[in-house]
């Protein structure tokens, strides 16, 4: 399974990459405003620290000026992903990229027909979002267990991102899933790594090398 980080944050990215674990990473425009500093800066500084797929969301909402959008994006660099939202403008743009050979990251997916439509439009990716269904009593990863079944009964090539995961759980659960890719807040990926019982058993591994004499 791919790891890709879902931040603008680029001191989180630099650090988190020398993990040597992080794939891509995936933007919004509300996690581009949290950062206060111009788009295209962001953007550059991402694009050097990951090379992995780096997707990038447009802001129109009429398929014309997403298609022009989203041709700009593409041109900064190989590995843009442009993230379109699941409406039916949005649908139109994926076609049309999809016939360019533009690669596209089809966002604010929750439900598997939305899915299946995205797929069928050449869609690179899906987002399901898990978190934002779950803060609605809707069991979110439920939804990836559906894409990810849909897209098997018909070999769409469409990858399964699944999105707004907030916890290790979801993490898991994705896997078991089978989604393809799982992006991640850089707490997120921090705490998959975290284990307490790591923490002390190494802490006595240490405490008792110390007990043993030195060979002279
Ligand atoms: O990748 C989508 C993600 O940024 C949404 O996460 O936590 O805002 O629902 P969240």
């Amino acid at each position: 399974m791919q790891i890709f980080l879902d931040t603008a944050d680029v001191k989180e990215i630099r650090e988190l990459a020398t993990l040597g674990l992080v794939d891509g990473v995936t933007t919004n425009p509300s996690l581009i405003a949290k950062e206060g500093r111009p788009f295209r800066e962001i953007v550059a500084e991402i694009l050097s620290i990951v090379d992995g797929p780096i997707s990038l969301e447009v802001v129109g909402t009429e398929a014309p000026g997403m298609l022009v959008e989203a041709r700009e994006l593409a041109k900064l660099h190989k590995n843009v992903v442009v993230k379109i939202p699941l409406i039916a403008e949005g649908l139109k743009a994926v076609k049309q990229l999809s016939q360019e050979g533009i690669k596209t990251n089809v966002t604010l997916c929750f439900s598997a027909c939305q899915a299946l439509l995205a797929a069928k439009a050449g869609a690179t990716y899906i987002s399901p979002f898990v978190g934002r269904l779950d803060d609605i009593s809707v069991v979110g990863m439920d939804l990836v267990r559906q894409i990810v079944a849909i897209y098997e009964n018909y070999n769409y090539a469409t990858f399964v991102l699944a999105a707004s995961l907030r916890s290790p759980i979801h993490f898991v659960d994705a896997a078991l899933a089978g989604a393809h890719v799982c992006t991640l807040p850089p707490a997120v990926l921090r705490q998959l790594i975290k284990h307490p019982l790591t923490d002390i058993g190494l802490e006595r591994f240490l405490a008792d090398w110390k007990k043993v004499p030195t060979d002279r």
